[in-house]
């Protein structure tokens, strides 16, 4: 989703601009602009264009032609008025003085562009931010400030704003409302940015916006305001990412770099937390009280941490024999949910950002429900916003579709399921240090996996012309499927769909012909045989099956399918972890030779922060 950077300095400005927006191009865009004052002719120069970042920083000669110290840059992700330079940001008013990037929706746009026109105001794009720009314009008299707090009144919605204005070459103003914006201290600059990866290289003190602050930048400091307009105190963190872990160290995508992270990864996610056979969370409890009461869990998320979600469904309930219920986001504030303050609430965002979940979420807080979230980006929303939050420590995740945060959040709510049964007592001692023991193993098993990424990529070889794909299977390897299928049409565009392998005879085998391609999981001991049977099932009406096991199971299932991908047997627990990898290797080798964006796939953005 759209990415602002913004910086006042003693530098050239625009390549910094530049150098951020690339930071985070990820997130998914389709055009990028910059704004910086020239200092010459005492007004703002605005350059904007539509596609890759490389267009326009080939126009700007990497920034060398804009000679200024000072400006905001933006990528955006259209929502209101197509992709093109016009409605790229920043937005300007008509005098041109006051310019603005905007990510998120005002909401009531139409009505304030019509109170405008009204006025004799006349706009240039179709975007709701140009409204924002035009209404500062409208109310400034020589106060900026005073200006955009009278405009704050005014607009609706969700919004991170960097606003600059001709008549105040020393400041940058900030605004924050349910979008991501943070703060940057430098050493005689700072930075605005909607995530910490696009100011990285220059500073690593960084302040979190809450909903409603309000910030102005100058170059010797940074003072926050309340909604209130009242001066407040930010607390300053320090990031401790590693710039290395933001950028692709030789590989040739981020994905495939994230892919191959995730033993290091489930290290730094599990290691901290198992301890002496025992799992044990230092940041995280639950009162005995509140344990004792619990009667109902919800599980709320979006994309692939649903499917996180998915598979926890299954675990949590044979943990704990507490019902749990799995609600997309974008549906649980609209389904009236039952929550009251004997729910725990499960919210899991890799970005804690996800404007849907952020929503559910607050519903849930409004319920009475305790929310605990899973989520990878530190001080992000979510994080701030729920009762407690235990992190994933994945790194930074930069390719759009997920790998590392996936396993990550898997192998914690996994953990974390283990970790109420044991408190509720419903897993006996024996079986929970069996499982603690097969989390020790599971980094190692993973390396394993990944170790035979060749004969994932031949597979791929064989397949990647299909333009459909099923993916069947049951229980955990159903829950698996959906992120297999997920992964595979997001970055190769190949239409895929995963069933419940059960549901196939109600409708879906009619799809299965001479050929097609279905991808049979049969990770899951237990429930082999009846993989097997659907194997045979499918086989007899012509599909073609690329399956997925354990090496126990690989001979029986090599009799039917035509080919086998294969993983090590481990705790049914931690089976669907290991299980995505070679899913997530095929898409990403399908992608490869089908010649896709893999790191930036059309039309989706890393984080989705509009509804
Ligand atoms: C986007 C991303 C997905 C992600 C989903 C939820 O659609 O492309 O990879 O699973 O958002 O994101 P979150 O940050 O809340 O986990």
């Amino acid at each position: 989703m759209c990415g602002i950077v913004g910086y006042i300095g003693g530098e050239q400005a625009a390549p910094i601009l530049l150098e951020g927006l690339s930071r985070l191009e990820y997130r998914g865009y389709d055009s990028a602009g910059v704004a910086v004052f020239d200092g010459q002719t005492g007004s703002l120069a605005v350059r904007k264009a539509k596609g890759r970042l490389q267009v326009l920083s080939d126009q700007l000669h990497g920034g060398a032609d804009l000679d200024s110290t000072a400006g905001v840059g933006h990528t955006r992700w259209a929502t209101h008025g197509a992709p093109s330079d016009v409605n790229s940001h920043p937005q300007v008013s008509r005098s041109g003085k006051i310019a603005v990037v905007h990510n998120g929706i005002i909401e009531n746009y139409a009505e304030l562009k019509a109170f405008l026109m009204n006025q004799g105001v006349s706009f240039t794009s179709e975007t709701d931010t140009e409204v924002v720009a035009q209404l500062i314009e409208y109310f400034y008299d020589g106060d900026l400030l005073q200006a955009v707090g009278r405009v704050l009144h005014r607009i609706q919605g969700a919004y991170a704003l960097g606003i600059l204005c001709a008549d105040c070459p020393d400041q940058i103003i900030a605004v924050r409302k349910d979008s991501p914006l943070i703060l940057g201290y430098g050493e005689g600059c700072n930075f605005i940015a909607s995530d910490v990866t696009a100011i990285l290289r220059h500073t690593r003190r960084v302040g979190y916006m809450e909903d409603g602050e309000l910030a102005v930048l100058t170059r010797e400091g940074v003072q926050c305001y309340n909604h209130l307009m009242q001066p407040i105190e930010k607390e300053i963190v320090t990031v401790d990412w590693e710039i290395d872990a933001a950028e692709k160290g030789g590989y040739e995508h981020f994905m495939f770099k994230e892919i191959m992270e995730q033993p290091e990864a489930l290290r730094r996610c599990l290691s901290p937390r198992i301890r002496e056979g025992e799992a044990v969370f230092e940041d995280f409890s639950l009162s005995k009280d509140f344990l004792q009461n619990m009667r109902r869990i919800y599980i709320v998320a979006c994309g692939s941490s649903y499917h996180v979600g998915m598979v926890g469904k299954y675990h949590l309930e044979r943990l704990t024999r507490i019902p749990v219920e799995v609600a997309l986001g974008s549906e649980f504030r609209y389904m009236d949910p039952i929550v009251d303050e004997h729910t725990l609430v499960i919210v899991i965002s890799q970005s804690g950002e996800t404007l849907d979940t952020m929503a559910a979420l607050r519903e849930a807080r409004r319920l009475g429900g305790h929310i605990l979230s899973i989520v990878n980006v530190v001080g992000s929303s979510i994080a701030r916003e729920s009762d407690q939050v235990l992190y994933t420590w994945a790194g930074p995740e930069i390719a759009v579709a997920t790998t590392k945060a996936y396993t990550t959040q898997l192998a914690l709510l996994s953990l974390l399921a283990l970790w109420l049964g044991k408190r509720l007592g419903t897993v006996p001692e024996k079986d929970c240090r069996e499982m603690v023991a097969a989390f020790r193993e599971l980094p190692g098993k993973m390396e394993e996996v990944l170790s035979h990424r060749d004969d994932i990529q031949y597979f791929a070889s064989q397949y990647f012309n299909h333009d459909s794909i099923f993916f069947m299977g049951r229980n955990l390897d159903y829950a698996l499927g959906l992120e297999g299928s997920l992964k595979l049409k997001e970055i190769s565009y190949i239409h895929s769909e995963a069933y419940a392998s059960g549901e196939l005879k109600h409708g879906t085998i009619s799809l299965i012909e001479d050929g097609t391609l279905v991808v049979a999981l049969g990770t899951y001991g237990k429930l082999f045989a009846k993989a097997m049977s659907n194997v045979v099932e499918v086989k007899s009406r012509g599909a073609s099956v690329l399956a997925l096991t354990t090496y126990p199971h690989q001979e029986e299932m090599a009799r039917t399918a035509d080919v086998v991908m294969t993983i090590p047997d481990i705790h049914a627990l931690l089976l669907p972890i290991l299980g995505v990898v070679p899913l997530q290797l095929f898409a990403y080798y399908v992608a490869l030779m089908r010649g896709c964006d893999i790191d930036k796939p059309r039309n989706l953005a890393k984080s989705v922060t509009v509804e």
